[in-house]
């Protein structure tokens, strides 16, 4: 069914007043249900809203999609990198890179984590206020190119490297460019020349070293049927995939608890009572339940990827729809987190939901923060042990204060909260 103008002008009224694209979305599928086509000139895309169409589309009729989108500006950034390549590529590039991002195996990042966690809090002991969003970009880039790329930055380095990336990161938002393809932008991909000559720099420093270590970049080295340039796709991937996901997920976490005093007060007496004031061990994230659901609710309200986009590879059918070859599949992840009818007072914080029965609701698709079927992230069980890890660091060092107001999200590549996250450090104890 076409959409009525006056659904679209309802749509119009939530998105402007909440300034969120994502709730225009959310009051369309209140309306139109589990799919519904969204179009306006320039742009047509079947928006597969409720669990039963996503599931079709990422699980059950998979092989007649692509995550490529040719054209758009995420695949010319990343070129063959795992999340814009199809078929046998991507299965190839996907056995290459799973081994080092899952499995007990990560608890061998542990200290480096710690350490890296420790020195970032020391940052904050001179600074009354400090931006948390900003302040985890560096630290989870920090971990990034350490425990993958065996590349070691120091804070300066860091400062660069995120500010390149963020470059790139705004070049791959959402934009006029969904309407207007070759319109005007903001940032051109030759404003990531720099960012280009230093990942292809560690890549030939990497090669003439010939250092054989265990991380990811060595391992791609020895990969024969890998060249540079792919090996260049992939680390560019993985850099903005891997951190500014954590970074958004754990902003919001923090900016969660520090908003609902009562659900910190039962995080930290969780903690004290496993932890007290050592240092979190591996072994500790199985006894951590209630922290554990505060961080799966921060991901629903919030997810750091609030959309994923596919393409029709051929003519297909979904909710009834006959989808034709070359159209825009979206997934609204955030709707799904958030529909009224599969969800118990779907808007507030509630990490309670996630440990009791039926708390949840079952069949798998209405819950997709790391997405759904074979192209579920690459990097789930890295990022959710390594986001946990950190957040029990800084409640067991830091006191701190929100200085922020109502929590309101931005749509860039991530979700993130308007205006970063702004805190008022009280107390910092010692290491
Ligand atoms: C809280 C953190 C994270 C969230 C919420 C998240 C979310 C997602 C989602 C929703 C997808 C599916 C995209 C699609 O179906 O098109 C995805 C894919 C992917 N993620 Fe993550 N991610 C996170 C952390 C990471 C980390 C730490 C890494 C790397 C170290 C990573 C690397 C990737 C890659 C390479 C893909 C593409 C996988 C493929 O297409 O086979 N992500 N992620």
């Amino acid at each position: 069914m076409p959409i009525r103008r006056t659904s679209l002008l309802q749509a119009a009224c939530r998105m402007v007043c909440t300034r969120s694209p994502l709730e225009g979305l959310m009051a369309l599928s209140e309306i139109y249900g589990e799919a519904f086509w969204l179009t306006w000139p320039g742009f047509r895309a079947l928006v597969a809203a409720g669990s039963r169409a996503a599931r079709t589309v990422l699980l059950k009729k998979r092989e007649h999609f692509r995550s490529r989108v040719d054209g758009d500006p995420v695949a010319q950034l990343f070129r063959r990198g795992l999340l814009v390549t199809d078929g046998p590529l991507h299965e190839a590039l996907r056995r290459e890179m799973e081994p080092f991002l899952r499995g007990p195996e990560l608890a061998r990042w542990i200290p480096m984590i710690l350490r890296r966690t420790d020195e970032r809090i020391h940052h904050w002991a001179s600074r009354k206020r400090v931006d948390l969003l900003e302040e985890f970009r560096l630290l989870t880039l920090g971990i990034l190119m350490e425990s993958l790329f065996g590349l070691s930055l120091e804070d300066t380095e860091l400062q660069l490297l995120a500010q390149m990336l963020k470059m790139a990161v705004a070049y791959i938002s959402p934009g006029i460019w969904l309407i207007w393809r070759n319109g005007p932008r903001c940032i051109d991909i030759s404003d990531l020349h720099r960012l280009d000559m230093q990942i292809r720099q560690w890549i030939q420093d990497r090669r003439k070293e010939n250092r054989h270590d265990g991380d990811l970049l060595s391992h791609w080295m020895r990969c024969r049927w890998m060249d540079d340039e792919l090996i260049r796709d992939q680390m560019l991937t993985l850099m903005i995939a891997g951190h500014d996901t954590v970074t958004a997920w754990l902003a919001w976490t923090m900016g969660l608890l520090l908003s609902h005093p009562g659900e910190m007060k039962r995080i930290q007496a969780e903690l004290w009572s496993v932890a007290g004031h050592r240092p979190p061990c591996f072994e500790d994230l199985g006894h951590l339940p209630y922290l554990e659901a505060a961080a799966r609710e921060s991901m629903r309200l919030y997810p750091p990827i609030p959309i994923v986009n596919r393409m029709a590879g051929a003519p297909i059918a979904v909710e009834g729809y006959t989808v034709p070859i070359g159209t825009r599949v979206m997934i609204p992840i955030y709707v799904l987190h958030r529909r009224p009818e599969r969800w118990e007072e779907a808007s507030r914080f509630q990490p309670e939901r996630f440990l009791r029965p039926g708390g949840v609701p079952t069949g798998g698709f209405d819950y997709l923060p790391f997405g759904g079927g074979p192209r579920f992230c690459v990097g789930a069980s890295f990022a959710w042990m390594e986001g946990r890890i950190i957040l029990i660091r800084i409640l067991q060092r830091v006191r701190m204060e929100p200085a922020f107001g109502r929590l309101t999200a931005r749509l860039g590549a991530t979700l993130e909260p308007r205006g970063g996250l702004p805190v008022t450090i009280r107390d910092i104890r010692e290491a």
